[in-house]
């Protein structure tokens, strides 16, 4: 696993600055994201047990795009628009459900079967000559990946597997695919950037002071390591610890034996892909969550957990007792995220100042900044050009990269 330094992550000193404060209360930006980073990078859907039959859907939508993926009557996952060919509304309205057979559009009932193809067409002889082959649901790029379902509305690149490529071994220990969901999901809406919560979460420097629960969980163990591939990895050892907090005692009392190696018995640990997604496995369970945009000033953080079925009554107090150490951490994030922003709203705020061990919050600002080279402009553009300065930038990049 090749391991960026600190050497090489902070090798543009801008980089210790973090991003410019007018980044993260920007609307134009916050189009620009959402256009040109979540609509070009794959996003987490579901576990395909969560559509377990044919004809089960979840749906998903990012900025004005709207996705549904479907198991189809082969057992197929697919993935689709979740647009009408004929005046465009949804075709399913509900974020998840069973369709039968086919997605019937709730306006004037034109028909799809689960493969996407058009089925029928309500009084069809009302239309001009129409060619059925061409009408059906718009196609998505969709790829499982140990059981998760990843959608992508555009761009192109690395496959899901690819982009996991060194994570590959570690997460394969988990039988990821045979799991279910434990019926713990979570969506926090935030007034605020996507970024200003991802980078609370994306570094382990503020562990000790911010998070005393896990400090006394994993001590000094704890390691943020990054990728040179858009994944990081953050990972700590509960093995043979002496607890002062009742509920982590009681949770390393309560796991029992476990399908792990050894090496992975005790172990939390935290991969994440850009842009936003975060996969966490534990010993008793896994969670998912991602931090998406919603618009300006507008995030959410959806997340939701996964487990092997286990019916041990102490497997089930584990689990239970992961969630509520886990439900803790949450809560002091929340607080630590308001407080954040609200000096960089300030103004008196003229910038961060990151250390070596905020790797993950500075790698994740430099990729960023590479796919969106406004954002290294210390100020906003001016209203109305920021997409064009952007475009001028990146075409600049391109050309001294020629050079
Ligand atoms: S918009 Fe779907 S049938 Fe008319
Ligand atoms: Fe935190």
């Amino acid at each position: 696993m090749k391991l960026l330094t600190a050497q090489e992550v902070f090798e543009n000193p801008v980089s210790r600055q973090g991003l410019p404060a007018w980044t993260y209360n920007n609307a134009e930006l916050t189009q620009l994201e959402i256009d040109q980073v979540f609509l070009r990078h794959w996003l987490f859907v579901c576990h395909v047990s969560e559509i377990p039959k044919r004809g089960d859907y979840q749906c998903l939508s990012m900025g004005n795009e709207r996705a549904v993926v479907v198991r189809d009557e082969e057992d197929q996952i697919r993935a689709f628009r979740n647009m009408c060919r004929h005046r465009a509304s949804r075709v399913v309205a509900d974020e998840k459900g069973h369709c039968g057979k086919s997605f019937i559009c709730p306006f004037h009932g034109w028909s799809y079967n689960l493969d996407g193809s058009l089925k029928n067409i309500p009084r069809s002889d009302s239309f001009p000559q129409i060619d059925r082959q061409e009408l059906g649901l718009k196609t998505l790029d969709c790829e499982v990946w140990h059981g998760l379902i990843f959608i992508r509305f555009g761009g192109s690149g690395l496959s899901v597997a690819e982009q996991f490529t060194e994570a590959e071994e570690e997460i394969g220990l988990y039988r990821i695919d045979e799991m279910q969901s434990l019926g713990r999901t979570y969506d926090i809406d935030f007034n605020l950037d996507w970024k200003a919560v991802l980078d609370v979460d994306n570094e382990g420097y503020h562990v000790p002071i911010g998070h005393p629960g896990l400090l006394d969980l994993m001590g000094r163990s704890y390691v943020d390591q990054i990728l040179n591939c858009g994944l990081s990895r953050s990972c700590g050892s509960f093995k043979d610890r002496k607890f002062r907090n009742d509920l982590n005692r009681e949770y390393a009392e309560a796991l029992p034996d476990s399908y792990l190696p050894v090496s992975h018995q005790h172990l939390w640990i935290y991969w994440g892909m850009f842009p936003g997604l975060v996969l966490t496995l534990f010993p008793d369970q896994i969670e998912i969550y991602q931090f998406l945009p919603r618009g300006s000033q507008k995030s959410v953080m959806r997340g939701i957990s996964y487990a092997l079925p286990d019916d041990r009554p102490e497997m089930q107090k584990a689990r239970k007792l992961n969630q509520k150490i886990n439900t803790a951490v949450g809560g002091e994030d929340m607080d630590l995220i308001e407080w954040v922003a609200e000096g960089m709203r300030s103004s008196a705020f003229d910038g961060l100042m990151l250390s070596d061990l905020e790797i993950g919050v500075a790698s994740f600002h430099n990729q960023m900044r590479e796919l969106l080279p406004v954002m290294t402009l210390e100020q906003a553009p001016v209203a109305g050009t920021l997409q064009q300065v952007n475009e001028n930038m990146q075409s600049q990049a391109k050309v001294a990269l020629v050079q």
